[in-house]
């Protein structure tokens, strides 16, 4: 582990922070010199590095990073395959998607809080996921009807976003009816 190896300078000894980070960037690196940034390692240091280069003046779609992990597997109903009873008589988010050219519909109880990915894996197992933190971008889909909101997103840009695309592992219905396409 770099971090761990002892160098003759101080600033390049042990863990990137906050200020080793606005020291390195006054000094090594200079952000104007740099045509795009790529980060990688855990999701606080490349929040930080994030925060920071976006403080200097560096647009965010010439940052690239990947995570070690998404830092936020905190929320239990997110998680994929928790068992969700449907009782029809209670309120519940229909949910339809189209997948490979097939179409598939399911109900999500509104308690549930599940988002479209998780719903629709109990429908269909073949939905595609990878990393179900909001990280890979595998589950991406297009939002063509209803509302959504999305608790986390390290995969999609602005562009996408405006054109409707969604993280489905992140996403949960806020009108009562939704639908995604993953084929567009
Ligand atoms: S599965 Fe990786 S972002 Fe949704």
């Amino acid at each position: 582990m770099l971090s761990r190896e002892q160098r003759i300078a101080p600033l390049l000894s042990g863990r990137i922070d906050a200020e080793k980070l606005q020291q390195l960037l006054g000094t090594a690196l200079h952000a104007d010199d740099v045509d795009e940034w790529f980060l990688c390692g855990p999701f606080e240091l490349v929040q930080l590095c994030r925060d920071t280069l976006s403080e200097r003046g560096v647009k965010p779609e010439n940052v690239r990073f990947e995570l070690f992990t998404s830092g936020k597997p905190d929320r239990p109903e997110g998680q994929a395959g928790r068992p969700v009873l449907v009782d029809e008589s209670k309120e519940t988010y229909k949910i339809t998607f189209k997948l490979d050219g097939l179409q598939g519909e399911v109900a999500s109880p509104t308690h549930a809080r599940e988002s479209i990915l998780n719903a629709a894996l109990r429908v269909r197992p073949d939905v595609p996921f990878a990393c179900a933190g909001g990280v890979c971008g595998t589950c991406r889909a297009k939002v063509v009807n209803g509302t959504v909101t999305m608790d986390e997103n390290y995969a999609l840009e602005q562009d996408e976003l405006d054109k409707g695309y969604v993280l489905t592992c992140q996403s949960h219905p806020t009108s009562k009816d939704v639908t995604v396409d993953f084929d567009v």
